[in-house]
């Protein structure tokens, strides 16, 4: 298994495996269907979706594991600037492994290259959003020597069109 920098050329096969495993994670986590959500939000999702890719693949921290052609395995980082005390953050906006493939230290390989990375051009912290019931996300943070405290992420949807401010 090769783990190499995103290119243009994967940006389909990096699409279809990401949205498998956000319909993955969906079908744990949400009750609605996938076929019932509005196609414009599905295609929305990721940091694949076409009005991010490019920006993820420009900034040169997103890596795939390919072999005989195929991805098993993608991660979507780029670098923050001025955000939580760091002037240089490396943000792990998402990563995944095709099931098939799971547990073969693909998932370790990908992180491991984005930090590299990420360290080389600068970064003096990497950053990575977990759902707390994602034990093997945990698992796989930890095992790198990531640490985690009691921080978490308070949202706000500003396109609701229920919302006063
Ligand atoms: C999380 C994920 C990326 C891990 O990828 P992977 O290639 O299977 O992980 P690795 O084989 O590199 O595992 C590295 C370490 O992570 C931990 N780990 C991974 N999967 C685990 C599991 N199912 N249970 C417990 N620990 C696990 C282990 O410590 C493992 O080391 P070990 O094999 O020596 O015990 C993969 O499970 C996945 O794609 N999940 C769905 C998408 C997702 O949750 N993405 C993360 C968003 S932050």
């Amino acid at each position: 298994m090769e783990i190499r920098p995103l290119k243009l050329k994967d940006a389909e096969k990096v699409r279809e495996l990401e949205i498998k495993l956000i319909r993955e994670y969906f079908a744990t986590a949400i009750k609605n269907k996938w076929e019932e959500l509005p196609q414009e939000w599905r295609d929305g999702l990721g940091a694949s979706s076409r009005g991010r890719f490019k920006a993820y693949l420009d900034g040169g921290l997103c890596f795939v594991a390919e072999e005989d052609g195929e991805i098993y395995g993608f991660i979507f980082a780029q670098m923050l600037h001025h955000v939580a005390d760091s002037d240089n953050m490396l943000w792990i906006e998402n990563m995944g492994v095709h099931p098939y493939a799971r547990r073969n230290a693909i998932g370790y390989r990908l992180l491991r290259e984005a930090l590299r990375k990420g360290r080389e051009m600068g970064a003096d912290v990497a950053h990575s959003m977990i759902q707390p019931d994602n034990a093997p996300s945990i698992m796989l943070h930890k095992k790198i020597g990531f640490f985690m405290d009691r921080r978490e992420v308070a949202l706000m949807d500003l396109k609701d069109p229920k919302l006063r401010l």
